[in-house]
């Protein structure tokens, strides 16, 4: 017998009489979910969530470890496959978003590509609305063809087109709504159907909206994807991201898959998310309610071409953005007239505003897709997503909203 192990009252399966049950959980509502999910006390009874920086455990013999590692007896195995850190992080992100199970991974673009690559072979057939993020475009249109794996894209928007290309069927269905940086929206409910009806696994990528304003899975999607380096960390601190569906696909080809390749989150940054996910609703909320003050404020100002916001009276798809999602989010583009030059000009008159590639933080954030997020594509790509060197996207932050309306005037203005 060893020691060390037997007296720790902080071993990983010793559960103190205050632990709540996964079952009650499941029986709160969101905000209290937010707040309380997945927190296993350990026996010294700390308010806030432990955190447990390892990177392996130890057994108290050489039987328990075969016992552990050939899964007749439960315990956490190496931090690659498992942390408690991490668990309670991914319980309380799986009771937000209403999935069976939950696997947080190194950063969003890893989730992604997880959600994608564990369950494909060569062969494989993806389609994919067009208007994605950057990196999302070169993997599925460069990276996984080299694996054989072709995606056809298609306007997000037009469910004719959906139906055209989903005959014959994929294998998967990729779509991000609202769509970086255009804030486009794809029909989750109608576009699942369609899949489903073929066959296909319909993964959307649900980092602009967050689980506060839209839950893909109750529209029928199958597995989400996050981006917690954005609104779920909420402070620009850490990298990390997420994959959410069935038990039987998380804990199936995507766990297989994450701990063969390793990209698995830091136990410390599962742990900031873990404590931003309790003010995650009262955050977004606010982002919402600014960004979407700030869009139509905007909207006013001479100088502008145009402003997208998915709630905003003037976007093409307001109804389908008021009926799937609770508020626009955070997130606002703005097309500068005068092309680049006015465009680079506003962005640099702004002081409030940092310029920066990153969203989703409580900092205000302008962000010039065409030469930043979006460069590495094609200029015929980019065109074909409506990315022009006019648009400005800013990510409205938790400031006053009457600063950052000063600031843009001022910008605009000037
Ligand atoms: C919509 C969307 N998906 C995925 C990602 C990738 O996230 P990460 O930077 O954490 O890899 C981003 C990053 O900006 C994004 O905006």
């Amino acid at each position: 017998m060893k020691s060390n192990r037997g007296g720790n009252p902080t071993a990983a399966g010793s559960k103190q009489q205050r632990s709540t049950k996964l079952s009650v959980m499941s029986d709160w509502r969101p905000r209290t979910r937010q707040v309380r999910g997945g927190h296993e006390r350990t026996a010294f009874g700390e308010t806030s969530e432990g955190l447990f920086l390892t990177s392996g455990y130890v057994y108290e013999s050489a039987e328990e470890a075969a016992s552990v590692f050939s899964g007749d007896t439960e315990g956490y195995i190496y931090t690659r496959y498992g942390n408690p850190t991490v668990t309670t992080f991914e319980e309380r992100l799986r009771l937000l978003d209403n999935a069976e199970a939950c696997r947080a991974t190194a950063s969003g673009m890893a989730a992604v590509f997880a959600a994608l690559a564990c369950d494909t072979k060569t062969g494989d057939r993806i389609v994919a609305s067009r208007s994605l993020f950057g990196a999302t475009v070169a993997v599925l249109g460069r990276l996984l063809t080299r694996w054989g794996i072709e995606t056809t894209f298609v306007d997000g928007r037009d469910l004719d087109a959906w139906d055209q290309a989903l005959s014959p069927a994929p294998k998967l269905v990729f779509l991000e709504t609202p769509s970086n940086p255009m804030l486009e929206l794809v029909d989750i409910a109608a576009v699942a159907a369609r899949a489903h009806a073929v066959g296909a696994r319909v993964i959307v990528d649900n980092v602009f909206a967050t689980p506060v304003l839209q839950r893909p899975i109750e529209f029928g999607a199958d597995v989400v994807v996050y981006s917690t380096t954005k609104h779920l960390d909420g402070q620009g601190r850490t990298l990390g991201g997420a994959v959410l569906g069935s038990a039987e696909f998380i804990d199936g080809p995507l766990k297989e898959f994450q701990r063969q390749t390793g990209p698995s989150i830091s136990p410390f940054n599962a742990w900031v998310v873990t404590k931003s996910l309790e003010t995650l609703d009262l955050r977004i909320r606010e982002h919402a309610r600014s960004a979407e003050a700030l869009a139509a404020f905007i909207s006013e100002m001479p100088g502008v071409e145009r402003v997208l916001y998915p709630t905003a009276d003037s976007h093409p798809q307001v109804d389908l953005a008021r009926s799937q999602m609770e508020a626009g989010g955070s997130m606002v583009s703005v097309e500068i007239e005068g092309g680049r030059g006015e465009a680079f000009r506003f962005m640099n008159r702004l002081e409030l505003f940092d310029i920066s590639n990153n969203l989703g933080d409580a900092k205000s954030l302008a962000t010039h897709p065409a030469t930043t997020t979006h460069s590495k594509l094609a200029p015929e790509e980019r065109a074909s997503m409506g990315i022009t060197d006019s648009l400005v996207r800013l990510s409205v932050g938790l400031e006053d909203l009457q600063d950052l309306q000063e600031e843009v005037e001022r910008a605009l203005a000037g």
